[in-house]
């Protein structure tokens, strides 16, 4: 379904962007997998993407830093010959009620969820405007649409992802540029490790569980696939009906 097409994406080491790049993988699609910390883990998932017959290398990459994603962005290119698939996916929370939130927390799930993305976006502009193709993928939360008590600052910047994306998606359309985000509900990763067992939460969920990041990836498969050429702009809630 992928075949052939160059995909980046963030965070990959674990959870969610880990699961995207090989389901990406497993579609065809050669993936740069964009690590900030875990150089070990990242590697081994680009070990696993390349099982699929695909061409797979991981990049260390602090997207909460412009001159990195630049270099990074620039790599890639000559390495991969352009970039058909972005996927904004690094992310962090620091959670705490707004009273109590200090400014480096505000700032540093800012400068990662919502100006990461940014960088990324504007470092592969000119290769998205050159191309006349591409396709962008953000992830942002439920936590953006309904907002969630303790997390101003991360409900914030996921907010802020869906005013991104849409911009996006205005100012690259006439490139034949899809911008759209992804809004995940609770899904199983190390990010909620804590919420695992939590009824109260549960209960809360329509289909009644959490969702699993191999769902999400689905999802990403088919904003990344010329099946939703015609999807742009768009906010994809994948939460069990939680944000209904
Ligand atoms: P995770 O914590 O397992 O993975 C996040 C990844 O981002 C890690 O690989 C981490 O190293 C990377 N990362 C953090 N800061 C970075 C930086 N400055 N530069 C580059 N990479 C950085 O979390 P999970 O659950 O896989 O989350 C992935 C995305 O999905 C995040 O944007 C998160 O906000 C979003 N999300 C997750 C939900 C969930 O329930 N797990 C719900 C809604 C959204």
């Amino acid at each position: 379904m992928l075949k052939g097409k160059n995909a980046v994406i963030t965070g990959a080491s674990r959870g969610i962007g880990r699961a995207i790049a090989l389901k990406f993988a497993e579609n065809g699609a050669n993936v740069a997998i964009l690590y900030n910390g875990s150089k070990d883990k990242a590697e081994k998932v680009a070990q696993e993407a390349a099982a699929f017959g695909v061409k797979a290398k991981a990049y260390a990459c602090n997207v909460a830093l412009a001159d990195a994603c630049k270099e990074t962005v620039s790599e890639i290119i000559k390495d991969f010959d352009g970039i058909d698939i972005l996927v904004n996916n690094a992310g962090i929370t620091r959670d705490k009620l707004a009273l109590q939130m200090d400014e480096n927390d505000f700032d540093a799930v800012i400068a990662t969820n919502l100006k990461g993305a940014f960088h990324m976006i504007q470092c592969c502009y000119r290769n998205f405007m050159k191309k006349k193709y591409g396709k962008i993928i953000n992830i942002s939360s439920v936590s953006g649409i309904m907002g969630n008590a303790g997390q101003a600052n991360y409900s914030a910047s996921k907010a802020g992802i869906i005013g991104l994306t849409k911009t996006i998606a205005k100012e690259l359309a006439g490139r034949h540029v899809c911008c759209n985000a992804i809004a995940p509900g609770f899904i199983e990763t190390d990010m909620t490790e804590s919420f695992k067992e939590n009824e109260e939460l549960l209960h809360m969920i329509p289909l009644k569980r959490m969702g699993k990041a191999e769902e999400v990836a689905a999802l990403a498969v088919f904003l990344a696939d010329d099946v939703s050429d015609y999807i742009t702009g768009e906010v994809i809630r994948i939460d069990g009906g939680l944000a209904m």
